[in-house]
């Protein structure tokens, strides 16, 4: 018997596939086996492939040397659901209300990767045959950087050889707003640990007389920007390539404005750099951000204590043509030449990935807009992401291939927080485009007729030797 969409949807959410906690590995392990069957009980030929760190599950349609080949990307791990008191339901017992399934991972990426599978299944059933031949690579890093992916595509890079990728794991512009997003921001992190003295101390006994840990850590995050949000680090900036002109025209069209990211934040004032829409500080700006911080005591009540160290959590997001190790250079020793006295630092960097940016007008970049536009009903706005999915550049320099990424979330489904949610029409809507999707792709001429305007940067690491 055929599973319905929503029911699968429900158990693939069950799973507690939370990457970044080393005590869900094996919940990891049984996920990626129950896709791993579904796709198999479809007809495609599915494996669980092993890595350094959490199993990719790959798929395949029989290959027909006759069809292009699309290869759909996605992942099945998940953000930490906490602060969990914050759920009106639990992380992982799906719950349905509002028209919306919520559980951690819904949209971010279950829902959205589920839709595509679902519409590849819905193709078979109808037609009995895929008009491109599919590849699915799901794998279950990808919040934590898919620091074995790299790797698997060196070692499988002929068996993965594709002509374009599709993913949905990026926003619509506005609810059940048709879009299709052209780049997503690098991003580069960074931890600094200060330390003082050996041990905590009495505040009243040395206090004054030795720099306190927590207090140079604040120091330290002041530097990082002026009164109105530009970033400090000399150089920051330097490499940053301003929108060109087709893409202000691209942005124009697309609904969002300044008072409708105030409303989704929840913040009460937007602040950014001076001279920028929020759209642009979002999509078309580097940022620093501190994602943590921390030092001394966190209990109830008060203790006079001298903390002995501190930390900071950092995270920087790239735009064309910023090249992470670069900014993690300049940061670096932005932060040590403002270490106050009495205190070191050590800096230890984390996960980075490059900027991505493709062509939208592209002939696959064409037909993804015709299959948005044949299920929506209207053209898609053309945006660029402010979030990241840093293996885009590395399957454009290991595969040769570029990623469409077709929205399916809303602007509030609330990923990587409390209730993350995913509306159903979306879940529908996303397995008809998948439909879609193939049928305009497979129209594609072979070759292509590709070519880039001219304005469009190369980001891969053969064009940054060069
Ligand atoms: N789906 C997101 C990427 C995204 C975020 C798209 C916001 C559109 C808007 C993805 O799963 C994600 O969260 N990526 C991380 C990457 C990081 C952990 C390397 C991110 O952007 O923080
Ligand atoms: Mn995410």
């Amino acid at each position: 018997m055929t599973e319905d969409p929503l029911g699968l949807l429900v158990r693939f959410l069950r799973f507690p596939t939370i990457s970044t906690q080393t005590d869900h590995a094996e919940d990891l392990h049984q996920c990626a086996g129950w896709l791993a069957n579904l796709l198999q009980s479809m007809g495609l030929h599915a494996e669980v492939h092993p890595t350094a760190g959490h199993p990719v599950v790959l798929a395949r349609t029989p290959h027909d040397p006759a069809k292009r080949t699309i290869l759909i990307y996605g992942h099945y791990d998940v953000q930490p659901p906490e602060p969990l008191d914050l759920w009106e339901t639990p992380p992982f017992e799906p719950s349905l209300r509002n028209n919306r399934i919520y559980a951690r991972g819904a949209t971010d990426n279950k829902g959205q990767i589920l839709a595509h599978v679902l519409g590849v299944r819905e193709t078979l059933a109808r037609t009995g045959a895929t008009p491109v031949n599919i590849i699915f690579l799901i794998e279950g890093e990808e919040e934590i950087g898919s620091p074995s992916l790299e790797a698997f595509l060196l070692a499988r890079r002929d068996e993965l050889a594709c002509d374009v990728i599709c993913i949905s794991d990026n926003g619509m512009a506005a609810d059940f707003y048709p879009t299709l997003s052209y780049a997503m921001r690098g991003i580069a992190a960074l931890e600094v640990r200060v330390k003082g003295p050996c041990v905590d101390l009495h505040s009243g006994v040395f206090g004054g007389a030795v720099m306190n840990p927590a207090t140079a850590a604040a120091r330290l995050v002041a530097s990082l920007h002026d009164a109105d949000g530009c970033v400090m680090i000399p150089g920051f900036y330097d490499a940053v390539l301003p929108l060109t002109d087709w893409e202000r025209v691209a942005a124009e069209a697309c609904p969002v404005t300044d008072a409708d990211i105030l409303a989704q934040s929840g913040a009460p004032a937007l602040f950014g750099e001076p001279g920028y829409s929020a759209v642009e500080r979002i999509g078309a700006r580097p940022t620093a951000e501190v994602n943590g911080i921390g030092g001394g005591y966190q209990g109830e009540g008060t203790k006079t204590v001298l903390p002995s160290h501190a930390f900071i959590k950092l995270t920087f997001r790239l735009v064309p043509a910023m090249e992470p190790e670069k900014i993690l250079d300049l940061a670096e020793a932005h932060l040590r030449a403002h270490c106050p006295p009495g205190v070191t630092i050590e800096i230890e960097r984390g996960h980075s990935g490059m900027p991505y940016f493709s062509d939208p007008m592209s002939a696959d970049g064409l037909a993804a807009q015709r299959a948005i536009e044949r299920v929506f009903g209207a053209k898609p706005c053309l945006s660029r992401e402010g979030g990241s999915i840093p293996i885009l550049t590395t399957f454009k320099e290991i595969l040769g291939a570029d990623s469409l990424m077709l929205a399916l979330a809303s602007p509030d489904c609330a990923a990587h927080s409390p209730n993350e949610n995913f509306p159903i029409r979306n879940f529908h809507a996303g397995i008809a485009l998948n439909q879609a999707l193939l049928e305009e792709l497979a129209a594609v001429p072979r070759e292509g007729i590709h070519g880039y305007r001219g304005d469009v940067p190369d980001l891969t690491a053969a064009s940054r030797l060069a």
